[in-house]
């Protein structure tokens, strides 16, 4: 068997893919293993910006936002004669399997190098979208969620000040996870997400009552995925007659240095995933179940949707009517 091991990050950036480098590095190397960083994603492993991983390259980097690893969306990657090129970049080093700490579409990516040259893989997932099939937690989310909780915080306080409605749009892709989580942690009065129908002639009624009963100001949080923002704004200054505004997050949601929870489950994703491949598991997913760790057979992520815990839907529900 060969002993290289290589680790790289792919897809979206998120917080805590440094610690998880960190510890996969440090874990793999106490479990005989010889680890490799590769630079760049799946354009690293095509362009062979592959290199032994050493103590400095690893040092200072725990609480770093983003991915030192640096990541990409390689289109060259679906072409065979690329994935060649990559599968020979890792026989030359004597690479015999890869950790990739990304989302789906990583995954998917090296379960077909997978099929193609046989190079086992485990996957850690780590996506803000929080959007990963047999997992309730992808690294980075909590960092995410802290940054958005922030910036409602400060949005709260110039909308009370000018009593006005505000429209905040925050990431997610097609999930709704951020915004629902942030709704009801931030005390939104209205939140709208992919995964629950919304009736805003309800949440008009609703508003106007309480606007009666003293309301001088409200909080929506709005799922990217339902490309609602820019309507409800509208909307919100035509039937409420408020003053709106809308705040779309951005990229800001994905930076800044990772919290202690993503710290920790990025230590904990890292062990099982040098596990998984020192137990010989070929394209294994690492999940965190109902407060435990596991992992489920790749197809298990291919073949299935992420559906958000029914009881937070619940909690929701009552924003979007
Ligand atoms: O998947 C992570 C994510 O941040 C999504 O929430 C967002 O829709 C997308 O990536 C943005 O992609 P890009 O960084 O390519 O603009």
């Amino acid at each position: 068997m060969k002993n290289g091991l290589a680790i790289m990050t792919s897809g979206g950036d998120s917080a805590g893919m440094n610690p998880a480098v960190k510890c996969c590095v440090e874990y793999a190397i106490k479990q005989g293993f010889r680890p490799f960083l590769v630079y760049d994603g799946l354009r690293g492993l095509i362009d062979d910006h592959i290199v032994e991983a050493d103590r400095e390259r690893c040092s200072g980097i725990l609480h770093r936002g983003g991915t030192i690893l640096r990541s990409s969306r390689s289109k060259r990657f679906y072409d065979i004669e690329f994935r060649r090129q990559a599968y020979q970049n890792l026989e030359q080093k004597g690479i015999g399997q890869l950790i990739v700490i990304g989302g789906d579409g990583s995954f998917r990516a090296l379960n077909q190098f997978y099929a193609d040259f046989e190079v086992p893989f485990a996957g850690i997932p780590a996506t803000i979208d929080n959007d990963i099939p047999g997992t309730d937690y992808c690294l980075g989310v909590d960092t995410a969620l802290n940054m958005i909780r922030q910036s409602v915080d400060s949005i709260r306080d110039t909308a009370t000040s000018f009593s006005r409605a505000f429209v905040i749009e925050v990431m997610g892709r097609h999930c709704g996870y951020l915004a629902m989580v942030s709704a009801l942690s931030s005390g939104a009065e209205i939140c709208l997400i992919p995964e629950i129908p919304y009736d805003l002639d309800l949440i008009g009624a609703r508003l106007m009552d309480e606007k009666k009963n003293g309301r001088a100001y409200v909080l929506a949080i709005v799922a990217e995925g339902t490309r609602m923002s820019e309507h409800l704004t509208r909307w919100l200054s035509d039937s409420l007659n408020m003053d709106a505004r809308l705040t779309v997050l951005g990229h800001v949601q994905r930076g800044g240095s990772p919290t202690v929870h993503d710290r920790i489950m990025a230590y904990k994703f890292a062990v099982a995933a040098v596990d998984s491949l020192r137990e010989g598991n070929p394209n294994a997913i690492m999940t965190f179940r109902e407060g435990s760790f596991g992992s489920v057979p790749i197809e298990t992520v291919t073949s299935s949707k992420y559906n958000i815990d029914p009881a937070l839907l619940k909690l929701c529900a009552p924003l979007s009517s």
